[in-house]
Formats: structure tokens, sequence, C-alpha cells
């Protein structure tokens, strides 16, 4: 039996799991899949399960694959109906939802192919009106499907229903939303391949199935989630309409979960206990909607927006105001890497060693600099000793195109150099390569290697214009991204293994990382782990003791000043510099030029997201800076050093 919901959960119109990781979530869901499945073999009958694509559920096909080798459930009575399929992709097509399946879970299971259905991607457009219809009947000839597994899009959409899709909606073709392709370019190595239509499922075949379960992990999901578990019943949000079913639950790990009024305004949803975080939280949220700035908030503006209990605990206005602020006005520093002679009992970074070693990870290039272009900077200048190590070649992101160039380029030069036949027959083979390929066929080793050059020439340009020394500019080109592609990556030791003999070769003082609150099955998500998991086996090593690890924020979401333990502000030449350096990673501007400023490109975000986060210091009364990188400190080294 469901327990009721909780005082905090009252905003949520879906019943909401949160989970510390998607592993334990999907374990829960994956059991209770396997309890229907031998439920239903107990009695001779069919399960009929309604499956999705996308990151999201790969860590569930796991689970059930597991299940499946070590625990024999058998899947010989089960049918499924996926959600959807790109048109105009044929089955064998590498990002076909088909594909996919197949690849994620049918071929590991003992699934009969003929209980199998996925969309074909190539009905002829006259035929896909009664295709759709037919695809409907079968899913009701099979008795309906007993539960429906979903992720969803940035957009709101459920299986492609995008904004706009009605609550009656049945399975059809649609065209796919902007936020979808782009979201989709890297698995098609560019906007422009994406197919520009589906077939999907509609929001009202969705809500006939007896039982849903949404899944969502990472914090580029937050905002979209909260609308959806939140937020008025609407067809720009499709997902919203999932409100309505009676039997729909919905898992997510805590970035997921993070925009959620029972963690964003804990204190507005029942009583809390008023951690140091949590106030400051309450006083810079307060500020925010009041526009004010901290040190005008008044005793009437806590008592008038729900925050009096805050008073009782803490006394007046007036002296939690100077206290946040003070609080506020010491995360902001231009010496990211201490200032030397000072007194640092109020600064985020010791003042000892004067001198740093510092050890800065990028899970692809163009990570750290859009997170911290400014700050690495800054870092040179000061004179720490500065390390940047790229852990991926990020070579799955270069578009034909960019490899072509640089082949053009090289054959140019070796006119010249007619001695050079082996470099030469390389170059053939790889024109060679690219001139076959059908737009979506895999890369060879031979030109992932090539496109992997194409990074590392950028990335080493990039560090140039901050002024790295390319000596410390590593390459680590870790073995689960070189063996593996999207939704696939499969980390093993020998990932931990790089990263922790290169900690011990430094002793940083300080790391910078990021992927915290990424999507789990992502480079920087996978990546994050990776260091976490190498700093934890160093852990009794005495460098370790007084190491600060820090993380810089992504250029996905902008952190909020609470959040932020460390901001170094950016002069506008400083900005000046970051854009240059952004600028040098060419490979990965969009590939489709879109007009006006809000084309997405990820520089473009990461300088609006400095600008922002400078401006919200300026609101909060703080002094007013051009732009402002953030940093966290990570919990575990935070709790390890006590710095
Ligand atoms: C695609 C699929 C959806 C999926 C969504 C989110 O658009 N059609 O079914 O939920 O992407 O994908 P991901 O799980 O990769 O974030």
């Amino acid at each position: 039996m469901d327990s009721l919901p909780s005082e905090a959960e009252q905003h949520e119109r879906i019943r909401t799991t949160v989970f510390q990781s998607p592993d334990e979530a999907v374990r829960l869901v994956a059991a209770s899949l396997a309890r229907l499945i031998r439920r239903r073999q107990d009695e001779s009958r069919t399960a009929v399960l309604g499956l999705a694509t996308g990151s999201t559920p790969v860590k569930l096909y796991r689970e059930l694959i597991r299940l499946h080798r070590d625990e024999r459930l058998s899947f010989r009575n089960v049918v499924t109906f996926n959600l959807d399929e790109y048109y105009g992709l044929p089955p064998h097509h590498p990002e076909s939802y088909r594909h996919f399946m197949e690849v994620q879970l049918f071929s590991h299971i003992d699934v009969p192919l003929d209980n199998v259905h996925v969309p074909d991607g190539l009905i002829p457009r006259s035929e896909v009106f009664a295709y759709c219809q037919e695809y409907e009947r079968k899913m009701l000839a099979a008795g309906g499907i007993d539960v429906q597994i979903l992720g969803i899009g940035r957009t709101g959409h459920i299986g492609f229903n995008e904004p706009g899709s009605g609550i009656d909606s049945r399975t059809r073709m649609v065209a796919l939303d902007r936020l979808t392709r782009r979201d989709a370019a890297r698995d098609f190595r560019g906007e422009a391949n994406v197919p520009a239509y589906a077939i999907t499922m509609g929001v009202g075949t969705i809500l006939r199935a007896k039982e849903l379960v949404l899944l969502a992990w990472g914090e580029s999901k937050a905002a979209i989630l909260r609308e959806a578990i939140e937020g008025p019943q609407t067809d720009t949000v499709p997902a919203s309409f999932l409100q309505r079913h009676a039997s729909c639950r919905c898992y997510v790990d805590e970035a997921a979960a993070s925009e959620l009024t029972r963690f964003r305004f804990p204190w507005k949803v029942g009583p809390v206990e008023w951690t140091p975080e949590l106030i400051r939280k309450a006083v810079v949220s307060l500020a925010s909607d009041l526009k004010k700035p901290v040190l005008r908030l008044r005793d009437e503006d806590y008592a008038e927006n729900g925050l009096a209990a805050l008073l009782v605990e803490t006394g007046s206005a007036y002296s939690l105001n100077i206290r946040i602020f003070n609080e506020l006005q010491h995360t902001i520093t231009g010496w990211p890497g201490g200032k030397p002679n000072a007194d640092d009992s109020n600064r985020p970074v010791p003042a000892n060693p004067a001198q740093k070693r510092v050890l800065v990870f990028g899970p692809e290039p163009l990570d750290a600099e859009l997170g911290m272009a400014g700050t690495l900077h800054r870092l040179r200048r000061h004179q720490h000793e500065v390390t940047f190590a790229y852990l991926t070649s990020g070579n799955l992101g270069v578009p034909d195109n960019e490899a072509r160039m640089a082949i053009s380029l090289l054959n140019e030069l070796s006119v010249d150099r007619p001695a050079d036949t082996q470099g030469k027959d390389r170059l053939d083979q790889l024109s060679d390569e690219l001139e076959k390929k059908a737009p979506f066929d895999e890369d060879s080793p031979m030109l992932r290697q090539f496109k992997g050059l194409i990074r590392k020439a950028e990335a080493r340009a990039s560090c140039q214009v901050l002024g790295l020394d390319l000596e410390k500019v590593l390459f680590q080109d870790l073995p689960f991204y070189e063996k593996g592609r999207y939704r696939q990556f499969k980390s093993t030791d020998e990932d931990v293994t790089a990263i922790r003999e290169l900690c011990r070769r430094i002793r940083p003082d300080q790391i910078y990382i990021t992927g915290s609150g990424a999507e789990p099955g992502s480079v920087s998500g996978i990546s994050y782990r990776l260091v976490t998991s190498a700093l934890e086996e160093c852990g009794a090593e005495p460098w370790m003791k007084a190491c600060q690890v820090w993380l810089y924020a992504s250029s996905e979401r902008p952190w909020s000043p609470h959040e932020i333990n460390m901001a170094v502000p950016l002069s506008p030449a400083e900005l000046a510099v970051k854009l240059d350096c952004l600028f040098h990673h060419r490979s990965q501007r969009s590939q489709t030029p879109f007009l006006g400023t809000q084309s997405g490109e990820s520089w473009q975000q990461a300088e609006n997201n400095n600008r922002a986060t400078a401006q919200r210091y300026d609101r909060l009364g703080l002094a007013e800076y051009e732009a402002i990188e953030s940093f966290r400190r990570q919990k575990e080294s935070e709790a390890r050093t006590g710095l």
C-alpha cells in the first residue's frame, strides 16, 4: 500500500520518490517489473511493458539484463511496445530506437522477437496514419500496457509528444522541437543530421497504460521536472498530463529533484532545521523575491513571507542580514589560489602554500574552459603550477566536415614532403573512409583518433590563450570513452587507476572538477564519479589532508549565490580572454547557424551565466562586477580537510 504524501510533498501532483543515486531507483523499478513478469508467468499470462529510449532508462535495462542473467528472470511471456521512433531511419541505423533497444536490452534477454514492437520509421508517408492506428490496435489486442516506462525531455515531452501535444493525442507522426533536436545533436554528430520528424505514441495512448513510471536523473532535468510535477496541467508541458493518472510514480535522483518545492523552499512546506546553509538560502531567496539588497530586508519582510520562524531562531533581521551579507562577501575572491601573506580566516582558499599545485580536470575539451577559463587564467597569472588534464579526447563530438578540412590542410602540406608516404597513405585512407561513409556510420578507430587530434589541437590553442604551460596540458584519453560511444560508456578500474596515478604524481593542493549534478551516464557525470573514486583511493595519503576539491559550474545552470562557496569576478578584459579561449574550440560551434541572441551556443550560455551571477550578487547589494565564475566545495573534501 502506498503511504500518504508527507507534508513536504504537498505541492507535488505526481507521487515522487527521491533517491541518492539512479542505481537504487532502478533496482526498485526492475524488482517490481520482475515481480509482475513472474506473477504473470505463474498465471500463464503475458506482461505488457511500454519501453522508452534515451539515456534515462539505460541503467534500468542493465538491471533487467542482470536479473535475467543472475536471477534467471525470463522474458518469454513479455510483450513490449516502444514509445517512439525517428521517422526516416531504418531499423539497423545506429541512432534508430529499434537499434538502441536491440543493443541496450533485447539482444541480452530471451524476449521472443515477435513480441517486440517499435514503430517503423520507414513507413511511407501516405500509410503513416493507418500504421499508427494499427500500432494502437495491437496494444489493445495485447491487453493494454501494464507498465509504461517514461523519461522526460527538456521541452517537457514524453515519448516525442512535444509542447502542444493534446491530452487525447494518439500514436501519430510529429515534428521535433528545436531543443529536442539540439539535445540529440551529439548522437547524430550535428543538429543538421537529426531527423525532423518522429512517430510517437500520443499522450492519450500513454495515459491508457495501467501504471506509469517516470524516471529522471541529473540537474538538467530539474526545472522541467518541477513544472511537470508541481505546475498546472498544460499542453505546453505534456508531461504535466501525467498528473491525471491514478498510478503514476516518479523516481528521481537528488539532482533532478532539486527544484521541487520541498528542496527549494523547504520552509514553505513544513518545519525545518535551520542549518547555516538553509538560512543562507532562505535569506538569499527572500531578497531575490523582493528584489531588495540583503542589508535592506526588514523584520516585516521576513514575517510576511513565511520566514517568521527564522527570525525567532536567529534574532532580528538586522543581525541576520549582516551575517548573511558577510558570508556572501567572503565568497568573493580574486585570488582563487589563495592570497599570499594575507589573513585567510575569511577567505575561501588558504594563503599557504603561496604557490600551489593545481590540478584541473576537464571531462571533455571545452568543459573546464566554459566553467573556469577566467579562473585558470588568474591561477596562471598568480604563478601557481597548473596542470590541466583533459580526461577524454572528445573525438565523438567532431563533425566529419572538420575532419575533411584538416585532411585537406595536411594534404597541401604533404605536397612539399613527398618522402612522407606513410603519412600520405593514412590521409588517403581517412579521405576514403569519409567519402564512403554514410552520414551515421560509426568512425573507424583511425578516424576517431584523427578527430581526437583535432580537438587536442583546439584545446592546446585555447590553453595558450590562457597562458598555460603546454607541457602541463595533459590528455588522458580514458579508455571508457575511447572504447565507447554516447549512452554506451562503461567505465572500469583502468579509468580510475589513470586518474589516481596522475593525482599521486602531482599531489595537488587544489583540484577542480565538474559533473556532480550531471546526468550519470554523460561524459561529465562519469568523469565526476571516476575522479571521486580515485580520490577515495588516495584518501590516506598525506597530501590529501590539505587538498581542496572545487566543483566548477557547467553551462547548463547558473548557481544561485547561496550555493556558491567561491565567486571569482572577471573584469571585462578577462571575460574577453575567456571568450577568445572558448572560440578556439571551433569544431564545437553549432553546425547550423542560428541568427539572434538565443542561439544557445555553449559559450554564449557560459557568458550569460557568468554575467547573470554577477548581476545576482549586485542585486543582493554586493559589488557590481562584469561577470563571475562560481565554485562549490565538494562535500567529501570539505569533510576530509575541514577547508
Ligand atoms: C527522447 C525520447 C524520449 C526521452 C527523451 C529524454 O526525446 N524520445 O522518450 O525521454 O529523449 O532523453 P534522455 O533520457 O536521453 O535525457
